[in-house]
């Protein structure tokens, strides 16, 4: 992973259209593209969805076009420039297995999962390793619901999940020091955890391929490498997994890898973050703010490295 200060595309577009406003014409447009036709279900992916005030990002909105052009999706490339790239990515039909210590394994379409969910919309802020921020509205269901979909044994201890490695669509699975596909894991008790979030949407709309469609992890108090996108897995284990980063570069990229302020990256400080669109620089805060929420989870842990 790269730390890139300054770009020359960052536009506000904040103040562009009421939301409201916004919204009818998207719903509109959808209409109009026919996307049904295509198969892409928009309205069942994100559209509509009430807004849980439990979480509200507390920050200013990043617009969506930094959000969803500036990216890391290391299958698309090592750049931030990968949006059009990940266009190649196919999401139609789209399956999830459920494998490892689960009473039945199986494999489900995933819009047969999402009617079995209820979707609602979450504000949260988004901390990457390499020192950058958003705040941005997911659509999604709390990862929990998924869970227990998937029907695990009760002496299951993690949740590990892999992203899709289509080598035809994704030219940066030729990078072969890299071990793909992309997973990531979390224990039961983080996966249990409200804050953790499958996002099928962002901004109201499904969500773009370059943030991972058609479902994503999002887990707002740890680094954004723990949020694996497009997946198309979840085992089940008693054992901890070498998640992807780790098996890199495991001094710099660990499994548990929650924010702090305080630890450093063995190459940067972690003290601050830039925010995407204007560049401000503000302090970086334990487990990214969401410490109320989680801190629990970690106490009693003194020999795990909890922060990197
Ligand atoms: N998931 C996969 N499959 N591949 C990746 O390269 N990058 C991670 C995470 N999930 C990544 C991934 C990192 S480092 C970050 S910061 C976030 O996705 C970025 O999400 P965004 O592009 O939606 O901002």
């Amino acid at each position: 992973m790269h730390i890139k200060t300054s770009h020359g595309w960052e536009l506000s577009e904040r103040d562009a259209t009421p939301e409201p406003l916004m919204l009818a014409r998207r719903g509109l447009m959808a209409a109009a593209a026919g996307t049904a036709a295509l198969g892409i279900p928009l309205v069942a992916r994100a559209q509509g969805a009430p807004r849980n005030a439990k979480y509200d990002g507390g920050r200013e909105l990043t617009s969506e076009r930094d959000a969803t052009t500036y990216n890391n999706y290391y299958e698309f490339g090592t750049d931030k420039s990968i949006s059009r790239a990940a266009q190649r990515l196919p999401i139609t039909p789209w399956t999830i297995k459920f494998d490892g210590m689960v009473g039945k394994p199986r494999t489900m379409d995933f819009d047969d999962i999402l009617k079995r969910v209820q979707l609602e919309e979450r504000v949260y802020r988004h901390r990457c390793v390499e020192g950058w921020a958003m705040t941005v509205p997911w659509t999604g269901f709390p990862l929990k619901d998924l869970v227990a979909i998937a029907e695990p044994m009760a002496s299951a201890r993690y949740v590990v999940m892999e992203t899709l490695a289509d080598p035809k669509a994704m030219p940066g699975l030729r990078i072969s020091s890299f071990e793909w596909p992309y997973i990531e894991g979390v224990t039961m008790a983080e996966a249990n955890n409200d804050l953790a979030f499958i996002a099928t949407g962002l901004f109201g709309k499904s969500i773009p391929k370059q943030n991972g469609a058609p479902l994503r992890l999002v887990l707002p108090w740890k680094y954004g490498f723990k949020s694996v996108k497009s997946i198309v897995k979840l085992t089940f284990t008693d054992k901890k997994p070498t998640t992807f980063w780790e098996g890199i570069q495991p001094q710099e990229y660990g499994f548990w890898a929650n924010v702090n302020p305080e630890v450093p990256h063995p190459r940067w400080s972690q003290a601050t973050e830039r925010l995407l669109g204007n560049d401000q620089r503000v302090p970086t805060r334990i487990y990214n703010g969401y410490g109320e929420f989680v801190a629990e989870l970690y106490a009693g842990m003194p020999n795990e490295k909890l922060f990197i």
